[in-house]
């Protein structure tokens, strides 16, 4: 039997053996593919209906709303019948609710990390990657259940991780 096809989407430094791992950031210290999904797409490297799984932790909220769309559909497409979408995102209602947590600490976990990875004394990552740390849409359990269902995925379950949720959902 041929060995399960699985996506690490956004790798960032969380490299999983077993995974072929992407990113758009080259400079990273493990990474299988590089690829820049503002201009690129999975399904220009993948074939249709051709993976078991993509992951995508602290990813989709990387993008506005139609790119974001856009990228779960291409998702949806290079997974094969059967096949998993599984994601981490900010719970942007666990988030708003939470006025135990600083408000420095919220902004942050609505906003992204900026310069989280090679810090501002890193002025070259800045200038070629200004926008890859950065959150540019939010989601909640309910609206990202809702985008899901709209493109045919099936089997949506989600459940909270701290200010995070996580979701998962099948291709029919
Ligand atoms: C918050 S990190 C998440 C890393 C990892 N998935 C994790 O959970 O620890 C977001 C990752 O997405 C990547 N990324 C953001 N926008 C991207 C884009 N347009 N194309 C490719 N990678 C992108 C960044 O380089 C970064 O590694």
């Amino acid at each position: 039997m041929s060995e399960a096809v699985k996506i690490n989407v956004g790798c960032g430094l969380d490299y999983r053996p077993g995974f072929v791992n992407v990113d758009g950031n080259p400079d990273l210290p493990r990474v299988d593919k590089v690829i820049d999904f503002d201009s690129d797409r999975l399904s220009a490297h993948f074939a249709p209906d051709s993976v078991d799984l993509v992951m995508a932790n602290d990813f989709i909220e990387h993008h506005v709303h139609w790119h974001a769309v856009k990228l779960l559909k291409d998702f949806f497409l290079v997974l094969k019948p059967g096949g998993g979408l599984s994601m981490q995102l900010p719970d942007v209602e666990t988030i708003m609710a939470a006025t135990s947590i600083p408000v420095e600490t919220r902004i942050f976990l609505l906003y992204g990390g900026q310069d989280f990875y090679l810090g501002e004394e890193n002025p070259e990552h800045r200038k070629r990657f200004p926008h890859y740390h950065c959150h540019k849409f939010g989601y909640t359990r309910g609206t990202m259940t809702r985008e899901l269902e709209a493109i045919g995925f099936v089997d949506v379950e989600s459940w909270g991780k701290k200010t995070d949720f996580v979701i998962f959902a099948k291709k029919p």
